[in-house]
């Protein structure tokens, strides 16, 4: 089936190309029939050879490797083609600087935030998945935008329904918007057996396959804490007018309510590829062979409040949030060193709440909140961020065991 992306898009960017996101993007591209070239830049952190696979596939002008040891068989490999060869972290912003009009910011982490930014400021097209730049640095990003003329297409499923039925005209008349949520994983397990899963269960995900940090997230429901702030940023809306409900099924992505009682809401499969082609057609809508909807054969769809006591991540990002300044870019930095931690063995699942609430805890106290209330500009906020992360890793070396413990501070934050 022909693709037509939006005709002003004649050049493509990559961010996270290897990952979850950056290879359904590159799908959807693959559908379009991209010429050779046309993508100005593809840009991973190690996977070395996943790069060099879309390389000689796609043709870039460029690939960028943000580790440098991969650099050698990078290069060796793609010697002949003409494709320019880089590594390193200056090399990953050279490349997002690189003149594409549309960019998929679709790293993991933190890590994602200067490309993005950098991207920003050139006034490119943006599908924004990176979550965690939004997160941590979300108002310098989006006045960055602002000034720059770029626009920001979110790429979350929830944020991009959001984004599909918010009506321009009656923003004024939101009366509030839902986040819908899976539960992931452990939704119906008690705290008991939470305690003992493992690395591999936390990333099986019922409905989405996504990458190891974001599966985790879900499984937290951290993800939908991450989401909340990143609803709140780009909607402009106030905590307490952003609810979450778990819907198991992934079908309804999200919807706005608006003052005269109407509730809008996008549904599809889930299947990142509907949003990413979303924002990939935006303002238009284009074609591709996407699942297609089936509500006689779904028959039902359920929905239900999440449980605090078990998922209490959800409600430190929503009191991170109302805290304001740079506590999101703290909590933020908390959860990526626990997550991490938590992958690689070293603390329990539960811990992840018990890291991230002993760090938000410890960012409350007298000689961290002048560093955290005046985190404004964008060297400040890196700099938290190294403190928060510094903080964690601290607490997962205090933790010092693989046995996991329910939080002990979630009440309190
Ligand atoms: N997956 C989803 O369905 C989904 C949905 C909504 C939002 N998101 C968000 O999208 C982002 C990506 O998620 P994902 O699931 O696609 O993650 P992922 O599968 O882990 O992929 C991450 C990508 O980022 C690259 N990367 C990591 N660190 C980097 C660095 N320092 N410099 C340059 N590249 C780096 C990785 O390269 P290597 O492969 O070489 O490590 C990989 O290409 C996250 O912020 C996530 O929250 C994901």
């Amino acid at each position: 089936m022909d693709m037509q992306t939006h005709p002003t898009h004649t050049s493509y960017t990559i961010l996270g190309s290897t990952g979850s996101v950056g290879t359904a993007t590159l799908d959807l591209l693959r559908h379009k029939g991209v010429e050779p070239g046309q993508i100005e830049a593809l840009v991973a952190h190690s996977n070395v050879e996943a790069l060099i696979a879309q390389a000689r596939e796609f043709q870039p002008k460029s690939v960028v490797l943000a580790d440098e040891a991969g650099y050698p068989l990078l290069k060796t490999a793609l010697a002949g083609l003409d494709i320019e060869v880089s590594a390193g972290d200056s090399a990953v912003l050279e490349a997002a600087q690189r003149p594409s009009d549309w960019v998929m910011a679709a790293i993991v982490g933190v890590a994602g935030l200067l490309p993005v930014l950098t991207a920003a400021k050139r006034g490119a097209t943006i599908a924004l998945a990176n979550k965690e730049s939004l997160v941590c640095a979300g108002q310098n990003l989006m006045t960055a935008a602002k000034r720059a003329g770029a626009t920001i297409l979110p790429v979350d499923s929830e944020h991009s329904a959001i984004y599909q039925v918010l009506e321009p005209e009656n923003a004024s008349q939101v009366d509030h918007i839902t986040l819908t949520a899976s539960g992931g994983p452990f939704r119906q397990s008690s705290l008991a057996e939470m305690a003992q899963v493992t690395a591999r269960q936390a990333c099986d995900h019922p409905n989405w396959s996504m990458g190891a940090k974001i599966s985790v997230d879900s499984a937290t429901m951290m993800n939908k804490g991450l989401e909340l702030i990143e609803a709140a940023l780009l909607f402009h809306m106030p905590e307490q007018n952003i609810d979450v409900l778990v819907h198991p099924e992934s079908i309804v992505h999200s919807m706005v309510t608006y003052t005269d009682g109407s509730s809008l809401a996008q549904l599809s499969p889930p299947d990142m590829r509907t949003p990413i082609a979303y924002a990939l057609g935006w303002p238009m809508r284009i074609a591709w062979p996407a699942p297609r909807l089936d509500l006689a054969t779904l028959q039902s769809l359920t929905f239900e409040r999440h449980d605090p006591r078990r998922f209490p991540l959800l409600d430190m990002a929503r009191a991170a949030l109302r805290l304001g300044g740079g506590m999101p870019c703290v909590l933020n930095a908390a959860n990526e060193v626990a997550v991490e931690a938590f992958l690689m063995g070293k603390i329990g699942f539960l811990d992840i709440a018990r890291v991230v609430a002993e760090v938000i805890e410890h960012a409350l106290a007298h000689d961290a909140s002048s560093a955290v209330q005046s985190a404004h500009d964008i060297e400040d906020i890196l700099m938290l961020d190294k403190k928060a992360r510094r903080w964690a890793v601290s607490v997962v070396a205090a933790l010092g065991t693989r046995v996991s413990h329910a939080p002990k501070h979630v009440e309190e934050v």
